[in-house]
């Protein structure tokens, strides 16, 4: 009876390279030279020992010159603008728009009729927002890639993209643009029919200078988003809406498919993990706002974090991965945190340095592992970036394929949903293999 939810949709790839880490939060970071906006300034944290600190100058702001990577050298691109010349996302279910997306995208909107399930409850309608917001970034994603491709602009042009045959590739792509176009408009036409609203996108860039980088950071987010949908079911079978299980299950298998195409098809085993690594809508929500966003409504901001009821998602203050090409080894990795309002961080550290908390790191299904942050691990203290520094135990605790790593106020957590709950500064993508 809910058919019509889906959820989000991607493909992914990655760096050709063995063995080497891809952390998000490095290869985008620092290019976002200001996601601030005037509406994520009205968007407060509710974490108390965020929010006093978070006046509204947006996040990764200024703070990250430490940061480095390609992300603060590369050009950033960017993203789609809507409505796409399909007229995306104003599509009417039915329409001979639909039926030509549906045709490029190899298949159709659940459910008979086109009619979304309604009656569903809070915190299942509040997940139907994320997917929604997650979905709208990866369409002007995808859709930026092929655009990009389609005009052999430099660093995606056929040679960019050799061995890969680019035809097929933009071809591949074209499918997986009109895929998430329909994840995205069964999110949002659920979200219309249980609410009466609607959901606008934000504006968007990505941190892509070229074919294998975009790829790369493709398979960073849909790592993120195969660990977040089964937290969207468990939310959902929480509040006993069990009729949305089956869909995001199936979107789940169908994420899953394009990353192990791009997995493969940039060197790397195609299945990741026996296991996928645990994720939480908080921890996704905020990797978009913190690396994708340059503008959102605020209206789109507070069906997320203001929602009429249910569980609120929260911004929490940014956690870089400073060491390059983490793997399967124990040992000594550089992070940073900044604020939401990254200039109030040093005023943070002061505030907290006594118990600064714990970097703690999620991968596969397995017992968070935490370690505390002792005084003496603090490396520098700037107006805008506190550095430290944090064991990492790949090898020990066989850190394999996604990590989240995320700093929190204790150190003693059952699953991903406590770790989320208990983050101040995150999350933090670690890719190894
Ligand atoms: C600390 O960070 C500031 C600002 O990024 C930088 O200018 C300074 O050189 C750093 N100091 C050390 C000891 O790394
Ligand atoms: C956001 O913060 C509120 C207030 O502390 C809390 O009740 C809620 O569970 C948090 N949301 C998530 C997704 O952790």
């Amino acid at each position: 009876m809910y058919g019509k939810i889906a959820a989000f949709g991607l493909l992914a790839v990655a760096n050709a390279r063995p063995a080497v880490t891809v952390p998000l939060s490095d290869v985008v970071h620092s290019t976002v030279a200001s996601v601030a906006s005037t509406a994520m300034s009205a968007a407060t944290s509710t974490d108390a020992a965020i929010a006093s600190y978070s006046t509204g100058a947006g996040i990764g702001a200024t703070g990250t010159g430490t940061a480095g990577g390609a992300a603060s050298t590369g050009a950033a691109s960017y993203g789609a603008k809507f409505p796409l010349s399909n007229g995306f996302p104003n599509v009417q279910v039915p329409s001979s728009q639909l039926d030509t997306i549906e045709q490029q995208a190899h298949g159709t909107l659940p459910g008979p009729n086109g009619a979304p399930p309604t009656g569903l409850h809070d915190d299942t309608i509040n997940s139907l927002a994320f997917i929604a917001f997650n979905e709208l970034f990866e369409v002007s994603f995808f859709s930026t890639l092929v655009a990009d491709i389609s005009a052999s602009k430099p660093g995606f042009t056929a040679g960019d993209i050799a061995p890969a045959d680019r035809d097929t590739v933009l071809a591949n792509l074209k499918v997986i643009v009109a895929q998430e176009e329909l994840h995205a408009l069964n999110a949002l036409g659920a979200f219309n029919a249980n609410t009466g609203k609607t959901i606008e996108p934000c504006t968007y860039k990505f941190p892509v200078k070229d074919f294998k980088s975009a790829i790369a950071l493709a398979q960073t987010f849909t790592d993120v988003v195969l660990g977040t949908l089964p937290d969207i079911q468990t939310v959902a079978a929480t509040a006993g809406d069990i009729g949305l299980i089956r869909p995001v299950g199936s979107v789940i298998g169908q994420e899953g498919e394009q990353n192990g195409f791009f997995r493969y098809f940039q060197g790397k085993v195609p299945s990741e993990l026996p296991f996928l690594t645990a994720s939480a809508r908080n921890f996704a929500f905020n990797a978009i706002l913190q690396n994708f966003i340059v503008t959102c409504p605020s209206q789109t901001l507070d069906f997320l974090e203001k929602p009429a009821g249910g569980i609120p998602l929260n911004e929490t203050g940014v956690l870089t991965v400073l060491t390059k090409g983490l793997a399967l080894e124990d040992v000594t990795a550089k992070f940073s945190f900044s604020t939401i309002n990254p200039s109030q961080t040093k005023s943070y550290y002061e505030s907290k340095k006594s118990s600064l908390g714990f970097i703690t790191y999620v991968n596969q299904q397995n017992a968070p592992v935490s370690i505390k942050i002792m005084p003496d691990d603090i490396i520098n203290i700037s107006e805008s970036a506190v550095t430290f520094k944090a064991s990492f135990p790949g090898q020990s605790k066989f850190l394999n394929g996604l990590t989240i790593a995320a700093l929190t106020r204790t150190g003693d957590h059952a699953d991903v949903d406590s770790v989320a709950a208990d983050t101040l500064f995150g999350p933090g993508l670690i890719e190894i293999n």
